[in-house]
């Protein structure tokens, strides 16, 4: 079962292998848009914020991955990330990261580790 400061996200189940969900999470009643994608069996949840504008990543609802899924991709400059650390490797905003999500999964349930998310700012 979750501590108090987990809050659940969204079942595991929920995010096909290759595929990317946006979602919505809170720190101290303020909504934030965020992201999780799977890959080789992983999940990786990142707010949905393009660290060279600070605009959100998607231009379609649930996809955030380029055409062959190897990356995060920004719609708007097209730049792309490491889906496993979120690094920028290409595009205006190299060298720097989105920013990774604390989260943690627990009987196949996503939990986003809201103090942790909240100490964290934005
Ligand atoms: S806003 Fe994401 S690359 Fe420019």
């Amino acid at each position: 079962m979750a501590d108090s400061t987990q809050k659940r996200l969204c079942r595991l189940d929920e995010v096909a292998e290759g595929s990317s969900r946006g979602l919505t999470a809170s720190c101290a009643g303020r909504l934030y848009d965020v992201f999780v994608v799977r890959k080789h069996g992983e999940l990786y949840a990142y707010l949905n914020r393009c660290p060279h504008t600070g605009g959100p990543l998607d231009w379609v609802p649930d996809q955030f991955l380029s055409l062959d899924r190897q990356h995060i991709q920004c719609a708007t400059h097209a730049a792309l990330f490491r889906i496993d650390d979120g690094f920028c490797v290409a595009g205006p905003c190299g060298g720097q990261s989105l920013a990774r999500l604390p989260v943690t999964i627990k009987d196949g349930e996503v939990y986003l580790d809201e103090q942790k998310f909240c100490a964290e700012g934005d």
